[in-house]
């Protein structure tokens, strides 16, 4: 197989925001409790957070945290989990079936989030919790004056503001799986009436709106109504998805590029129309704030989806679709953190990182602050209803202070390797070139506890820089996720 990246370092997509790189961690199975928090293990500080599980997370430079659902969220009061831990009530979660002691909230996950550098990221109950319930908790959290909410926080030992900037109203409202599920005139009411509450407590808060899941028809309409209604108070428009390979079909699997972008065309589309037809001027960026590949587990086996080579080029491909629409996706959350759907797996005394945690790590700490246009020409392959889909799939980024490129290139063989021309339309490579690749022996290979590193990212190679310094030729392995840094001139 042959390619050719073209780099022009005048064609530019857009800011990159960091908020690309987010995560998000919900009371479900052994997220948190066994996950995050577990103070009965021997890897527990004082407070029960996991140091282990806290520094793998650290290495991820997640910028910002979503909590506490999901699902769970929408039967959810956050009173519940604030306040001394024995007297905090134990109730049903109707989301998963189980049973919340609550031992964990807004407190220690504020704490969390500052112990890995991450903004926390709040959403509030808009299932069968209300507005009144929503502001409070914007109250206790950010108030700074001596009310009755705030005094309550500083009671339980926390004396400033948590200052917590992001505020998801909802969860997932458009799915019938959702406690208080809204249609899409409800939700538009509901998160104005939210939102305009939540933004009168704290005016500095950024509103998440819940706008589509289900990707049903009607998503075009909650995307409609919500910005005619509510185009003052939405900060980002909050988009999920999952995929998989039910099929068994690495090609069908591998052309999903196409169907990323195809929902974030048409999300932004979406948004550009009504932004004409309402004249809204303030541009509104489009948040993913769940997405991941979960295809495999339910509720039976708490979502702990073991991820292998094959899931790892689709986290890859997933993030390039995000830095290719650096304009318009302005955060994102990897859904989730730990044991559940997750890049990190623990047991009490220890953990291992899934084949995902190593894609996630390396773009989160090489990605510059500006999408590059790239365009490749080469081989391409057929997959699922895609014809003609590039071998490479490809995103890139400049950052202009430290002149250095990084590409994110995701082979899609199983067998053949791609012979690459990285080719700048002018200047040059100054180097040093390095690359730095994740691979394991086959597409189907996942790491665990015994063989916790047979998918990894191998040891960073520096290649030459040529004679002939706007062009740089590698190989690129089978089914492998490559990023290539270097500085130009
Ligand atoms: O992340 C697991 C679940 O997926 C979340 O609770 C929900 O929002 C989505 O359906």
């Amino acid at each position: 197989m042959k390619s050719t990246i073209h780099i022009d370092l005048g064609r530019t997509l857009g800011a990159i925001d960091r908020n690309l790189f987010g995560g998000f961690a919900e009371h479900l199975g052994r997220c948190i409790y066994g996950g995050l928090y577990d103070p009965e293990s021997p890897r527990a500080d004082a407070r029960g957070f996991r140091t282990d599980v806290l520094a793998a997370l650290r290495r991820l430079r997640m910028p910002v945290l979503r909590y506490p659902g999901g699902n769970f969220v929408s039967g959810y009061r956050w009173r519940d989990g604030v306040g001394p831990r024995d007297a905090r009530p134990a109730r049903l979660d109707l989301a998963w079936h189980d049973v919340e002691p609550n031992a964990f909230g807004t407190n220690e996950f504020v704490q969390v989030c500052r112990e890995i550098g991450a903004e926390p990221y709040l959403a509030v109950n808009c299932g069968d919790g209300d507005m009144r319930e929503a502001r409070d908790w914007v109250e206790y959290c950010n108030g700074t004056e001596p009310t009755a909410l705030v005094k309550l926080r500083q009671s339980h030992g926390f004396e400033a503001p948590h200052r917590v900037i992001y505020w998801g109203i909802g969860n997932e409202v458009d799915g019938p799986w959702q406690i208080g599920a809204k249609t899409p005139e409800e939700y538009a009411r509901a998160f104005t009436e939210f939102g305009k509450a939540m933004k009168w407590v704290d005016g500095s808060i950024k509103l998440l709106a819940s706008a589509t899941s289900f990707w049903d028809p009607s998503f075009v309409e909650r995307g409609q109504l919500l910005l005619e209604q509510a185009s003052d108070l939405v900060d980002y428009m909050a988009i999920h998805w999952y995929v998989g390979n039910r099929e068994n079909d690495f090609n069908r699997y591998m052309a999903l590029s196409e169907f990323f972008e195809q929902r974030l065309r048409a999300y932004e589309g979406l948004i550009s129309a009504m932004r004409l037809a309402r004249n809204i001027q303030r541009p509104i960026p489009i948040a993913v704030d769940e997405w991941n590949v979960w295809y495999r587990s339910d509720n039976e086996n708490k979502l702990e989806e073991v991820y292998n080579l094959e899931d790892a080029l689709v986290v890859a491909m997933q993030l390039n679709a995000f830095i290719r629409h650096a304009s318009t996706v302005k955060m994102a959350n990897l859904a989730q953190i730990v044991n559940v759907i997750a890049p990190v797996v623990t047991n009490r005394e220890g953990l291992f990182l899934q084949t995902i945690y190593h894609p996630f790590e390396l773009y989160s700490r090489l990605c510059g602050n500006t999408s590059l246009d790239l365009y490749s020409d080469g081989d391409t392959f057929d997959g699922g209803s895609s014809a003609g889909v590039p071998v490479l799939d490809v995103a890139g980024s400049l950052d202009a202070a430290r002149s250095q490129v990084a590409l994110f290139v995701v082979n899609r063989t199983q067998d053949a390797e791609t012979d690459v021309e990285l080719r700048l339309a002018s200047g040059q490579f100054t180097g040093p070139v390095q690359v730095t690749e994740v691979n394991g022996p086959d597409i189907k290979a996942a790491n665990s506890f015994d063989e916790p590193d047979l998918v990894k990212a191998l040891p960073t190679r520096t290649l030459p820089v040529g004679p002939d310094g706007p062009v740089v030729h590698l190989t690129l392995a089978p089914h492998s996720v490559t990023v290539i840094t270097s500085r130009v001139a």
